[in-house]
């Protein structure tokens, strides 16, 4: 059905509705295997603590990274299940832009994403990461909800 699609990017942030497109996007890449999935986690500076010295600020980081790497790990375990070709990255900045640029320079044909993602805030529709990609990147984009 959707197998026209050949280069698959999913935006993982770990949250319920990430791992459902994780999952919708599995599944269309186990309908063909020349299809690629490639999945970005785009990780943000926690702020800044107020009068932290700069080793408080490094170390903060430092586990912030340490968390997000052991979750690519496990979803590269999983994506080993597939015969297709698949990556999990983890980029940093701003995950908007992060995800749209991605998708542009690796010429991606479709994104899958969550609606919402981990902010508890659930009055709007979509969350302020999948409303600037759906707005703003140049391919088609599947929101899961
Ligand atoms: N840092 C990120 N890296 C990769 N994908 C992300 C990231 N943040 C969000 N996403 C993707 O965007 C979807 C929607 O999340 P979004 O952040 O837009 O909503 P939210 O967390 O509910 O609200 P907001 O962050 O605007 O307060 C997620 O399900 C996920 O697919
Ligand atoms: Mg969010």
């Amino acid at each position: 059905m959707l197998t026209n699609y050949s280069r698959i990017v999913v935006a993982y942030d770990h949250s319920d509705l990430s791992k459902k497109a994780l999952k919708m996007a599995m599944n269309m890449a186990k309908e063909d295997q020349q299809i690629q999935l490639f999945v970005v986690m785009v990780m943000q500076p926690e702020k800044p603590i107020p009068y932290a010295s700069g080793y408080g600020v490094v170390a903060i980081l430092e586990s912030q990274l340490e968390k997000a790497n052991a979750v690519r790990n496990e979803i590269e375990q999983e994506l080993k299940s597939l015969p297709n070709k698949t990556k999990a990255l983890l980029l940093q900045g701003n995950p908007g832009l992060m995800i749209v640029d991605y998708v542009k320079q690796n010429d991606a044909d479709l994104v899958v994403m969550g609606s919402r993602g981990l902010s508890g805030l659930k009055e709007l529709f979509l969350g302020s990461v999948s409303h600037y990609v759906v707005q703003k990147a140049h391919c088609p984009v599947l929101i899961v909800k």
